[in-house]
């Protein structure tokens, strides 16, 4: 990303760094001022930055639920999407072997896995629910508005696909995630446990940790099924907070990933950014990275800071409409440097490539001795050796970009590398001024969606708007 890499002309000088000192230095007092005030912290959502330091007891709780439900069912449904799926999806593929739910010598007697409630396509449900025994299946549904509409009607389906199967008592084979106190979810379970304790048990969302940021919280009950081990991805992740409490950018990890990539967005128009892991198993953990930058640094409106009685309150300002944002994409190395890569060497030098590279595999093989030039070579090396390459091609074109070297796909690394992307996409939002704790461009399409399912209690000026402005088709383009 450095002038002294690849050129002042797409690198960040030490001056443009310099240059905004007095910026990062605000950032970083209102970043930390606000999660040490609780209030705020719970209000804006910013209690995920606690998430490190949870309570051992409930940690506890949820490792022996975990292990029942393993020791119990053959197969476990995740149900849920956005930052309900995407974290749980992301430790999935990091930390259970590839081929995980083919091969039971991989699983060594634990479920298989599955996650649904991610799609509406009725491909994938259809198929799944024709091929699981819904006795020997059991369901955590995960939402923590309960309001989510493809994850309430997959969740309705596989109700009553295990009810057709188990009766009332299917039940006992639920667990749901969600809000303490708010959401249709959440009544379904109060009703529920009206009749048991056991059915629908649930786990509590902590208050004021947004979907994109709660994979330490909501995606717990899934790493306790899987094996994980808790209290090493908790650590990972608190080791990181420290590291990236540091006032000073060349300290703090997060701070400088931001600060440069900030630089490079406002004064060399890197617009997009490319996030790849040259790790299969870590594919998964980009497509979680997408969301997190997306929903979060997106944004239309500047944040406007209010205070009252020594409490703030943040609003969109509606007077400043600033569209800000980088625009994520996910790929794979190597596998994508024979598709996308030929875009971010010769395409519109608008990118960053962020690499994580892993040091230690978890296995190894060698390519067998011949007359080859890799002949002999470890994958391991090869895959290091790609990486490489393409830091320096890329560079060879003036084009950015940034490594983040994992040792290793560890449950301690990998705390420690979501914690750090988290830092470091809050504290580019305060870079831009925005909010980066909410997504209100999510709504647009819910709104059009239960207009048109006719839904009740709609305000009248979404009502209003539709009506005004329906979908326009043009005849002439339809071929
Ligand atoms: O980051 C977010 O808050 C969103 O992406 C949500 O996770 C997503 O919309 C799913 O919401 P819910 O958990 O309420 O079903």
């Amino acid at each position: 990303m450095m002038s002294s890499s690849i050129g002042s002309e797409h690198g960040v000088l030490g001056s443009d760094l310099d240059e905004i000192k007095g910026v990062l230095n605000n950032a970083h007092e209102h970043l930390y001022a606000v999660i040490k005030d609780e209030r705020i912290r719970i209000k804006q959502g910013l209690e995920w930055t606690q998430l490190p330091y949870q309570d051992k007891k409930l940690i506890k709780e949820i490792k022996t639920l975990g292990s029942q439900i393993r020791n119990k069912y053959e197969n476990v449904m995740f149900l849920g999407i956005g930052g309900s799926y995407l974290g749980l999806k992301a430790a999935q593929d990091a930390f259970c072997p590839p081929y995980y739910n083919e091969f039971s010598s991989l699983r060594k007697d634990k479920p298989r896995i599955y996650f649904e409630g991610n799609n509406l396509d009725p491909d994938t449900l259809s198929v799944l629910l024709k091929q699981l025994n819904p006795k020997k299946t059991f369901v955590v549904v995960i939402s923590k508005s309960g309001e989510t509409t493809e994850t309430k009607a997959v969740f309705m389906a596989i109700e009553k696909w295990l009810k057709n199967v188990i009766g009332k008592n299917y039940a006992k084979q639920v667990i749901a995630i969600t809000d303490p106190e708010s959401g249709s979810l959440r009544k379904k379970v109060n009703k529920q446990q009206l009749v048991s304790k056991l059915f629908f048990r649930n786990l509590p969302l902590l208050k004021g940790v947004g979907g994109r940021f709660s994979e330490f919280n909501m995606g717990l009950l899934h790493l306790a099924v899987i094996g994980v081990d808790i209290d090493e991805v908790l650590k990972g992740a608190g080791e990181m907070a420290e590291r990236c409490a540091s006032c000073e950018i060349l300290k703090n990890p997060a701070y400088l990933y931001a600060a440069l990539h900030y630089i490079l967005y406002k004064k060399k128009e890197k617009s997009i950014a490319v996030m790849m892991p040259f790790s299969e198993t870590l594919k998964s953990t980009a497509d979680w990275y997408v969301q997190l930058l997306a929903e979060s640094l997106g944004k239309k409106y500047a944040r406007k800071i209010q205070v009252s009685g020594g409490l703030e309150t943040w609003q969109m300002d509606l007077d400043k409409i600033v569209n800000v944002g980088r625009t994520p994409v996910s790929c794979r190395g190597t596998n994508d440097l024979h598709s996308i890569q030929q875009n971010n060497i010769e395409g519109r030098n608008d990118k960053v490539v962020t690499f994580i590279k892993v040091e230690k595999f978890k296995n190894e093989i060698k390519v067998p001795v011949g007359d080859e030039i890799i002949s002999g070579r470890k994958f391991s090396e090869l895959i290091a050796l790609a990486q490489e390459a393409t830091v320096w091609a890329l560079a060879q074109e003036a084009r950015p970009s940034c490594t983040i070297t994992l040792p290793e796909v560890s449950p301690y690394y990998w705390g420690g590398l979501l914690f750090f992307l988290q830092m470091a996409t809050a504290f580019e939002g305060e870079l831009l001024g925005v909010n980066a704790f909410d997504q209100p461009g999510v709504e647009g399409y819910k709104n059009y969606m239960y207009y048109k399912l006719g839904k009740t209690g709609i305000s009248a000026d979404i009502s209003e708007n539709i009506k005004k402005h329906p979908l326009v088709k043009d005849n002439k383009f339809i071929l």
